[in-house]
């Protein structure tokens, strides 16, 4: 089948992640995709439940740490998601193939943060669970400002930190464990496809967020 993205794109952005432990890629979803998945999640806004923080016995809510709403997605039941779970097959397979990172699984969540939510500094790995090795935010949110707020803050290894701005279709990958970072508090609601490539499968994610 046709790859979504070509190849020498694909090992470009791999040179920068093994050199900055991120890599921020724009127009990562195509036209057709980023229509999908916008309309998937207003479908299913209703459905959304708070975030907590922290894996199994865990888990808390801490609206104090983090304010968004998720909706973890499942490959059977969101097949109209296809294309976009091709595009994820195709991510995990280059990991594989040009970054040596045996990565076995993953586990996608849609996530909304209201007016005025924001997630302090973290790294995206649990205390009781360690399997996440590569992070991704895709951002879905059209006609995105400045002023808006809602960035992502992502702090390098010398301590300094720059911003993100959410904007459509862009795609943020990361280092799970070595990238710590933020989301700054959004103006207005703010909408994305977050995931986590995983060294072992696991069904917990579906459960805890
Ligand atoms: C997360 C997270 C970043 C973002 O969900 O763990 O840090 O920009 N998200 O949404
Ligand atoms: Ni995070």
């Amino acid at each position: 089948m046709e790859n979504c993205h070509k190849l020498e794109d694909w090992l470009s952005w791999m040179d920068t992640l093994s050199l900055h432990d991120y890599v921020i890629v724009d127009n990562f979803l195509d036209a057709q995709r980023l229509q999908t998945v916008q309309t998937f999640f207003q479908a299913h806004l209703e459905a959304f439940t708070k975030a907590g923080i922290g894996a199994l016995g865990d888990h808390v809510i801490r609206r104090d740490i983090r304010g968004d709403y998720t909706y973890w997605l499942d490959r059977k039941r969101d097949a109209e998601l296809d294309e976009v779970w091709r595009l994820i097959d195709e991510t995990l397979y280059i990991y594989n193939r040009y970054c040596f990172l045996g990565l076995s699984g993953y586990e996608f969540h849609l996530a909304h943060y209201p007016q005025g939510g924001h997630y302090d500094k973290h790294l995206d790995q649990f205390n009781n669970r360690n399997n996440r090795m590569i992070s991704m935010v895709v951002y879905l949110n059209k006609h995105w400002q400045k002023g808006d707020g809602g960035e992502l803050e992502i702090f390098r290894k010398d301590g300094t930190s720059f911003l993100v701005e959410p904007i459509e279709a862009r795609c943020v990958m990361f280092k799970s464990a070595a990238v710590p970072h933020a989301v700054l508090a959004s103006n207005k609601p703010r909408y994305s496809l977050t995931g986590w490539l995983l060294h072992q499968p696991s069904a917990l994610g579906q459960f805890f967020g």
